[in-house]
């Protein structure tokens, strides 16, 4: 077993639907030694999903879940999720919005990321909108995970200024840069 200065680390899920590219950014700090977590298993939604090269390439089990019957695939993930005694769960880039009920099962032990200052454009799109509103600010928040939308207790939250000249896609890669750099920030808050 992996150990924290001599306590375990906490065996953590990683949910995602893309790219991934916050599931590598977790996995490598996962595999360091001041890590409070390691990362044990990958859950997808989708069996296209980009993200889902990590877990091959750092050799994580990871298993693509179908979503068409949502009761039936949180069943089944729970199932999993004991089995390999998992007690931490991070949301990365993960589009589906899981249940009440699953979610009270890691009260305190979900967190997302979202790409903006919440609560504050909660829900898709938030780069398109926060342009369309010509906000100065834009960010991100990781947060506890409740049963209504992007609304669970702010963990940790980094702003970024929007330029004259923003596009959408220069915004999107500064915001992700920054989730980059509080999601494990914020886990060690949390769990170290
Ligand atoms: C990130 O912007 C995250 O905040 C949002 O979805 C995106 C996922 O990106 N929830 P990636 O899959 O981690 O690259």
């Amino acid at each position: 077993m992996e150990k924290l200065f001599g306590r375990s680390k906490f065996k953590t899920a990683i949910f995602i639907s893309g790219s991934g590219t916050n599931l590598k950014n977790l996995i490598i700090f996962s595999n360091k030694k001041k890590s409070p977590i390691s990362v044990n298993l990958i859950i997808s939604n989708k069996k296209k999903a980009k993200g889902l090269m990590y877990g091959k390439k750092y050799k994580i089990e990871q298993k693509v879940i179908n979503f068409n019957n949502q009761s039936m695939a949180e069943k089944k993930i729970l199932k999993l999720l004991i089995k390999r005694k998992i007690s931490f769960i991070c949301l990365a880039g993960f589009m589906k919005i899981l249940s009440r009920d699953f979610i009270s099962k890691f009260s305190g032990k979900i967190i997302n990321i979202h790409p903006s200052l919440l609560p504050k454009y909660k829900g898709m799109n938030t780069h398109k909108r926060a342009l369309q509103n010509n906000e100065r600010f834009a960010g991100c928040t990781v947060h506890y995970v409740s049963s209504k939308l992007d609304s669970g207790k702010i963990i940790m939250q980094r702003k970024v200024g929007i330029t004259k000249n923003e596009s959408l896609t220069s915004l999107k890669k500064k915001v992700l840069k920054l989730e980059h750099l509080i999601y494990p920030k914020a886990i060690k808050k949390i769990l170290a």
